[in-house]
């Protein structure tokens, strides 16, 4: 007893250095902005959920110094499901023939833009598969005349890897932003992905090109896809650290029941949310989604990803008969919901956690 009083200060001491120093790599990490490989490979695999908890307060914290409270709410309008790419892993690619295919004609993309002007967004982004029919010029009008109509809306496109020339003329016509996942940075990785044709060298000349032309660029990966290791996700986080994308996406991969990946495990939801909070402390100014794939894996998938650092939002504002035929993945939420219902679910949601939806 007398033993125990004696020390209790020492104990504490010891006790506080001990804390101090476990949280001191995720300190430095905010400082300096990285960490060598061993300490992410750490963060990525402890079972240490105090250390973690500290992880996701501190990038939630970054997060809120840089945007407040606000969560920015992007309306996505997913303008084509027919893909001439054959990903492994993508419910829309070109050899499921299950599909019904559906392309929304420039009056469809207009109509979906109006609602969500009524609705309060400020960005419209416009994704859809690598469609042949999507040539230069019809992209570069549908762009123009949203340009016209909403001059002080931001207009993101997502329509996969085109060509210099694509990417200079959607620019000059108004876009202003790309969004277009690198998936993986281990070009071996890639090749397990993608079919013969796709490589990573293309990918990466691509997001070079957007950023050179001067889109806010947006890139990210899929967490858990097949064959992908903890070495890929630090070589994603590398890659990221060298290219400064202005948006980083990722979710965690969710499998499709028409793709050769039908049967591989889902990504992890943990994994995905350390992602987020890692990629928070080392890109303080990024926008990063929480991503309706993370919500369809958890039912509270996207109020955890706000609470690890993330800080966008994407309802979805595509007319709801073409919904389901855009389904990349099994049991992706929201495929019933009104552009203004999800707009409100994710409202109500965000005012539960204390943020709020702009
Ligand atoms: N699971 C999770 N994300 C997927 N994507 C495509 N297929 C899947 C899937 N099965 C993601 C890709 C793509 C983005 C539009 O959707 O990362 O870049």
């Amino acid at each position: 007893m007398i033993f125990y009083e004696m020390n209790d200060g020492v104990v504490w001491n010891i006790f506080c250095i001990f804390v101090v120093m476990k949280y001191d790599v995720i300190d430095r990490l905010r400082k300096e902005r990285s960490l060598v490989d061993a300490e992410l490979r750490e963060l990525l695999l402890s079972a240490d959920s105090e250390l973690i908890d500290e992880l996701k307060r501190q990038a939630r914290e970054v997060a809120i110094e840089q945007f407040g409270r606000e969560i920015k709410a992007r309306g996505l309008i997913e303008v084509s499901n027919y893909c001439k790419n054959n990903c492994l892993y993508c419910g829309i690619r070109a050899g499921n023939k299950k599909v019904e295919r559906y392309r929304l004609s420039k009056e469809e993309i207009l109509e979906c833009c109006e609602q969500g002007d009524a609705l309060g967004f400020k960005t419209f982004v416009l994704q859809g598969g690598e469609d042949v029919r999507h040539t230069t010029e019809w992209v570069e009008d549908v762009v123009s005349e949203i340009r016209r109509r909403w001059p002080d809306k931001a207009i993101t496109l997502s329509l996969g890897e085109r060509t210099d020339e694509d990417y200079e003329r959607w620019f000059a016509a108004g876009a202003d932003r790309y969004l277009l996942r690198h998936e993986t940075a281990n070009a071996c990785h890639y090749a397990q992905l993608h079919p013969e044709g796709m490589s990573f060298e293309n990918r990466v000349r691509c997001l070079r090109t957007l950023k050179r032309i001067g889109y806010e660029t947006g890139t990210g990966m899929m967490v858990g896809s097949p064959g992908q290791t903890v070495d890929d996700l630090i070589a994603d986080l590398r890659f990221m650290e060298q290219l400064q994308p202005q948006m980083i996406g990722i979710g965690p991969f969710v499998s499709h029941r028409d793709t050769p990946f039908a049967d591989c495990a889902n990504g992890s939801v943990e994994t995905t949310l350390r992602l987020i909070a890692i990629l928070r402390l080392m890109h303080p100014e990024a926008n990063i989604p929480a991503t309706t794939s993370l919500g369809t894996l958890a039912g509270n998938g996207r109020e955890l990803g706000i609470m690890a650092g993330a800080n966008v939002l994407m309802p979805n504002l595509s007319p709801v008969k073409d919904r389901k035929k855009y389904a990349l993945y099994d049991n992706k939420i929201c495929m019933d919901l009104e552009a203004a219902e999800s707009r409100a679910l994710l409202e109500e949601q965000m005012r539960s956690i204390g943020y709020f939806l702009s």
